[in-house]
């Protein structure tokens, strides 16, 4: 027992602790309830009565020896560790991190949405997957309208018809089958149609529509707001155009062309040399899609517009394959880091 006893005395003066985890790794050891020295003092009653008092005093001294090696060990480690996070320079330059950049379609849409809430629009977006009701019936298309067939739509399901939504004017059915007017929100999201990929075209793009419905609204509302909106994203300078369209949903129906920003109007590759860009279509929402919304048309007028965000980034950018968006190269995507 003696023996055994010295030896663990030895053992715990050699003891040397470098990192937290040692002297934890000591009092386990040694100090915790099934540890070498309680299981000592579990050994006590095997020793003859007149070694006790002997025996006693030894294993105190072995406990107390452990005891205060240990407050020394975590001392030690401590001040250590205090140390080294003294040792660290704070004027040393921190280590590079490389930031990433905002995707260019989302710059101008924030762009976008900046503007239209500047005058009172609100954001609302619906699902992608939509039913031919929202897509197609509630907005006017007539059964056979070539749109709807199968070149131009992603079905998921046939009868009843479930597709990914060709526009975001979907979204407008809902708003408008939800809320009475005065209704004034614009629509932003990812849009689908089946058609080849090319420099000029994808089969998936972004749009940002608009809608306006209240009493006595009329295309002078319509053409303020977008020339309005027209200035804040091209500039002050800019000429607008309208041009007479057709869509199934609006009456009358226009295209809006904007004075090519690049040439100021002379002519370039940009424009066609034609000094005008398209941006968007527009209309005064047709009586019949308020109906199928339980909008009163008697009472309630509105206008509605289209803008496609690729388009109008690849013009605003000189950007002039439409592919490159999706491609997400890093390299493609760097250059717009200093734009927010
Ligand atoms: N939904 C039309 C499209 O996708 C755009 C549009 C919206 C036109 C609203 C007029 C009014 O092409």
């Amino acid at each position: 027992m003696k023996d055994k006893i010295e030896k663990i005395q030895a053992e715990i003066e050699a003891y040397r602790a470098e990192q937290p985890e040692q002297a934890e790794a000591f009092r386990l050891k040694y100090l915790t309830k099934k540890g070498v020295i309680p299981s000592l003092f579990g050994e006590f009653k095997n020793i003859p009565p007149e070694q006790k008092k002997e025996f006693g005093k030894i294993l105190n001294g072995l406990k107390q020896k452990a005891e205060q090696k240990y407050r020394e060990l975590k001392e030690a480690v401590d001040r250590k560790s205090d140390q080294l996070t003294d040792d660290i320079d704070l004027t040393l330059p921190a280590d590079f991190m490389p930031t990433g950049s905002r995707h260019p379609i989302s710059i101008v849409r924030n762009q976008m949405i900046d503007i239209f809430k500047r005058i009172g629009f609100t954001v609302y977006t619906g699902p992608e997957i939509e039913d031919d009701w929202h897509n197609f019936s509630a907005l006017n298309f007539v059964e056979d309208h070539p749109a709807r067939d199968m070149q131009d739509t992603f079905f998921i399901e046939k009868d009843p018809d479930i597709l990914l939504r060709t526009h975001t004017s979907s979204a407008q059915i809902r708003a408008m089958q939800q809320t009475q007017p005065p209704i004034r929100q614009i629509y932003p999201g990812r849009v689908f149609r089946n058609e080849a990929i090319s420099a000029r075209s994808h089969c998936i793009f972004h749009q940002i529509e608009g809608l306006y419905v209240d009493e006595n609204v009329s295309f002078v509302d319509l053409k303020q707001t977008l020339y309005y909106f027209a200035k804040e994203f091209y500039g002050q300078d800019v000429q607008v155009r309208f041009r007479p369209s057709y869509f199934p949903f609006t009456e009358p129906s226009a295209e809006m062309d904007v004075s090519c920003f690049l040439c100021g109007g002379k002519g370039c590759k940009i424009c066609k040399h034609t000094g005008w860009v398209e941006i968007l279509g527009c209309g005064m929402v047709d009586p019949n899609v308020l109906s199928n919304c339980n909008i009163n048309p008697e009472k309630y007028t509105g206008f509605a517009f289209g803008i496609g965000i690729e388009r109008t980034t690849m013009v605003k950018y000189q950007i002039e394959d439409i592919r490159l968006f999706f491609e997400n190269d890093v390299r493609f995507l760097e250059q717009f880091r200093s734009v927010v």
